[in-house]
């Protein structure tokens, strides 16, 4: 990989009481790059992006955003790094009481101290990014699951963040509604950003992806290119699995 590493995860375990849930995971993801996690359900791959920016703690390990550790520094250098990763979850977390707008703004005002005209300004180039300009005055039950989950990204994405996040992006979503969310991860693919993405679109994976990574148990199995994982899987637990999800 000639691209520098914009994250890396490095010997990363983490125990829940007894049960250790990820054990010595180490993954890169270099700038640009879309690395898509598959595996069971159970397998770790949301508590492995949660303890991307600590929404988790690590038991151990070091997570290393664009050269820094996060795991050191402090709180004010967790709380600045936190924001340069972004998070997309199933469920959109819009504020219902607020418009599209003020919910695109609310943490760039808080969080990073934007002005009001430079945070409004920021937030429109997202909207417009995803699709929903027009919306910038409507409340979050106005729109659809495949709306929500655009301004969703939108907000993550006025934030600046390094690196984005995405823990099944779509399955919440009404199946006519998914593509919309789709296109807009491959357009902000297509524009650069370093995306880790864990997601049941396998077709939008061999498209998109540039490595798939097939968790199990809380270790990384395998991973390779889409081709590798999807044509020729090496391990009898990646072909299992993906031949249970292909029904
Ligand atoms: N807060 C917690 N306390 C105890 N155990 C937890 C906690 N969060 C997750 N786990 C356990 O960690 C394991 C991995 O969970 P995780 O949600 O990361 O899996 P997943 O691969 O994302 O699964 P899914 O595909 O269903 O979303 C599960 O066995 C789960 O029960
Ligand atoms: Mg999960």
């Amino acid at each position: 990989m000639a691209n520098r590493p914009m994250l890396e995860i490095a010997a990363l375990e983490k125990r829940f009481g007894a049960n250790t849930i990820l054990k010595q995971i180490d993954l890169k993801v270099a700038e640009g790059e879309l690395v898509f996690v598959i595996g069971p359900s159970g397998s770790g791959k949301s508590t492995m992006l949660r303890c991307c920016n600590r929404l988790e703690e690590p038991t151990s390990g070091d997570i290393i955003l664009d050269g820094r550790n996060i795991m050191g520094g402090t709180s004010s250098d967790l709380a600045r790094m936190r924001l340069q990763v972004g998070m997309v979850f199933q469920g959109f977390h819009l504020y219902p009481h607020m418009s599209v707008l003020k919910n695109v703004t609310l943490a760039q005002r808080k969080a990073l101290k934007r002005s009001k005209v430079e945070a409004d300004a920021r937030a429109m180039d997202m909207l417009e990014r995803v699709g929903l300009a027009h919306k910038a005055d409507a409340y979050p039950a106005e729109l659809s699951g495949g709306q929500q989950q655009r301004v969703a990204i939108a907000r993550a994405l006025a934030l600046d963040p390094k690196v984005m996040l995405f823990d099944e992006p779509t399955s919440a979503l009404d199946p006519e509604l998914v593509g919309s969310v789709l296109k807009v991860m491959k357009d902000l693919k297509a524009k650069g950003m370093t995306m880790l993405v864990v997601s049941h679109e396998m077709a939008f994976a061999r498209e998109t992806a540039d490595r798939v990574v097939f968790m199990d148990g809380g270790v990384i199995v395998e991973e390779g290119t889409p081709d590798e994982i999807f044509g020729s899987p090496k391990a009898d637990r990646t072909r299992a699995f993906l031949s249970r999800v292909s029904g």
